[in-house]
């Protein structure tokens, strides 16, 4: 994981509105995807492709991964959004988002047209990725075989209000706790979604929040996802882009403990250490599996670009 690119906060912007894709250029999301499904009504959709393609294009987007969400499989919209976006600029875009996918079947599709395209225009075959909304039961039952169904897979989102609708949930407020269930409703489904990605080695990102004036009831939901090893979330609004960029990257202290424990550890492993399988790290033992989860904190925040305020210094 810990090469994958930061995708702490993934902003969504229709694709139908040519001022919120200019301001979407300059904003700090690690990712944004240009929306051409749920926020873009059936009469823009036309209209929309072209202002994507314009948009990607004009470039000016900076360090961040830029995706397009396409309509999903069940629509009449799917192949021309494929074909409008990668071939009028394909070489200005990173990945394909596919909503509603319930099979392994519906991404492989997806990657046979996408391959066409490329090739039908000149760009290099299977750069550009493929990020697989789970947005229905049947999407999650098939989920393990959504993430392993290409090598241009490489999220796996989380869709929660299509989700709940279609398993007839009985609350309007997406991701958030209920006085009527004493749990987390939406724990099963999360590490599901997440369990299917790590086997796959992709990335695991958690839907959108619809309160969006609601920063603090965000940052709750988010902190569930992300304590579970969530890589990102969405953002409908410029005010969720800080939250979400603070809480899925470690915190400094975690980021300077983790990147400790890998330098104590190599130490510790070498000649000059004493060759040892365990040590010590003040109060702490640490072994192979420290490392590992070190790995893990440490790649997430050098991912985000942060930096350590700490060094190792190996004992007397
Ligand atoms: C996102 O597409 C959702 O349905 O939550
Ligand atoms: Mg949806």
């Amino acid at each position: 994981m810990a090469e994958l690119r930061s995708r702490r906060s993934n902003l969504a912007v229709p694709g139908s509105n040519p001022r919120f894709l200019e301001k979407a250029k300059g904003l700090p999301a690690d990712q944004v995807f240009l929306d051409l499904e749920d926020a873009c009504a059936p009469l823009a959709k036309p209209g929309a492709r072209k202002n994507i393609v314009a948009a990607l294009n004009e470039g000016g987007w900076g360090e961040k991964i830029r995706t397009v969400r396409v309509n999903d499989w069940t629509t009449e919209w799917t192949f021309t959004d494929v074909i409008e976006v990668v071939g009028g600029a394909g070489a200005e875009l990173d990945c394909l988002m596919l909503p509603k996918v319930v099979d392994a079947g519906q991404v492989q599709a997806l990657d046979l047209l996408l391959t066409q395209v490329e090739k039908a225009n000149g760009l290099e075959v299977g750069r550009i990725g493929i990020e697989a909304q789970i947005e229905t039961a049947r999407g999650l039952i098939n989920v393990n075989q959504i993430a392993a169904a290409s090598p241009r897979i490489e999220t796996i989102i989380y869709g929660p209000a299509d989700f709940m609708a279609s398993i007839n949930m009985k609350s309007l407020v997406v991701g958030a706790l209920h006085p009527d269930y004493p749990g987390d409703p939406y724990h099963y489904i999360l590490m599901q979604i997440l369990m299917a990605a790590r086997a796959c080695g992709v990335q695991a990102i958690d839907g959108p929040f619809l309160q969006v004036r609601d920063v603090p009831a965000f940052e709750e939901v988010a902190r569930r996802s992300a304590m579970l090893g969530f890589d990102g979330k969405w953002v409908l609004h410029p005010g969720q882009i800080d939250a979400a960029n603070e809480i899925y990257a470690p915190s400094q202290a975690d980021y300077d403990h983790a990147e400790l424990i890998l330098d104590a550890y190599e130490w510790a492993t070498s000649e000059a250490g004493g060759a040892k399988g365990s040590a010590m790290l003040g109060d702490e033992m640490i072994d192979e599996a420290s490392r590992k989860m070190a790995l893990v904190i440490a790649g997430k925040g050098r991912a985000a670009g942060m930096s350590r305020t700490s060094s190792f210094t190996p004992p007397e």
